[in-house]
């Protein structure tokens, strides 16, 4: 069965809406926040968001920019859900896969987020509206500032023949740093987290080598260890603040976050960074 709605806008935002074939459903894999992402066909189905017109914008830039590693934003459904390409791969599961976790892995991972900052160049969105009592993410202030995808966790990236090719979930896109957005997907990937809170599939990592193979394959150039380590302190440091205030404003998976005790992972992460700072910048010589 196929549906029209209303009149079509612009081809490719958020307001478009077009003829998608219907199918069966296919359940994906849930995350932490969004409810309801489905694959029908060669598409995926996401609840529209307040974000959307953005991540549409973002979408269509970077198609433009010639990364092929991002979905397509079509338009929206008759259901009015967001319908987006699926990107054919491998993803890997919560808890990590066993693959997604070697060493070999992260340099790609490193080269595809080099080339989605390469390709978000130029690209400007309105910077975010203050909002009273809601607390911004901390960036060095001497970095030139980029928009990113902001959240690029071993679930929200896809593998082809094991290298990391493509990056999903850009909800969370907005205005960061190379640096900042280079320290998150370490405190994912790494993971840089309190020992405690590594899932036994990461007892044996070495963080050092593999922050290493990170900043090696991003390019040294861009951001230097020294950059990477100031950028981390402020990732880490500004993060509890982020998550109470969306815990208590957003709600959702947000306050179940907190609720599973959230707010005490990113301490730790604080303290844990602290005491192994000078051994990392050993490390990443
Ligand atoms: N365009 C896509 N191509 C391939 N797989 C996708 C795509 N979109 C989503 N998926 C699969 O569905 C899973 C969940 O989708 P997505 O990351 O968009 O939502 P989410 O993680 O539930 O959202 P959030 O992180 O906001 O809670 C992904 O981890 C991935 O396995
Ligand atoms: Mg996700």
């Amino acid at each position: 069965m196929r549906h029209r709605l209303s009149v079509p806008l612009l081809p490719g935002s958020a307001t478009h809406v077009v003829t998608f074939p219907d199918g069966p459903e296919i359940a994906l894999p849930a995350g932490d926040v969004t409810v309801g992402v489905v694959r029908i066909g060669d598409t995926v189905r996401r609840p529209h968001q307040a974000s959307s017109e953005r991540v549409a914008a973002y979408l269509a830039h970077l198609e433009t920019a010639g990364l092929d590693g991002a979905p397509r934003y079509l338009g929206r459904d008759a259901s009015g859900r967001d319908v987006l390409t699926f990107l054919p791969g491998d993803v890997p599961g919560n808890p990590v896969d066993a693959w997604a976790v070697a060493d070999g892995v992260l340099p790609g991972v490193a080269r595809l987020l080099r080339r989605l900052h390469d390709a978000s160049e130029g690209f400007v969105i309105a910077p975010p509206v203050p909002e009273p009592g809601r607390p911004s993410p901390l960036s060095p202030a001497d970095e030139p500032r980029i928009v990113a995808q902001r959240d690029v966790t071993p679930q929200n990236t896809v593998f082809r023949d094991g290298v990391a090719y493509g990056l999903i979930d850009f909800d969370l896109s907005d205005w960061t740093t190379r640096s900042v957005d280079l320290a998150n997907t370490a405190m994912h990937w790494v993971p840089m987290c309190d020992p405690v809170d590594r899932g036994p599939e990461y007892a044996y990592v070495d963080v050092g080598a593999r922050l290493r193979l990170l900043l090696d394959a991003y390019g040294r150039d861009v951001v230097s260890a020294s950059v990477f380590l100031h950028a981390a302190e402020l990732r880490f440091a500004g993060s509890y603040d982020i998550m109470r205030w969306s815990a208590e404003n957003l709600g959702g998976g947000w306050a179940r976050m907190w609720d599973e005790g959230v707010g005490e992972v990113i301490r730790r992460r604080v303290a844990w960074f602290s005491a192994v700072r000078d051994e990392l910048a050993a490390a990443l010589g």
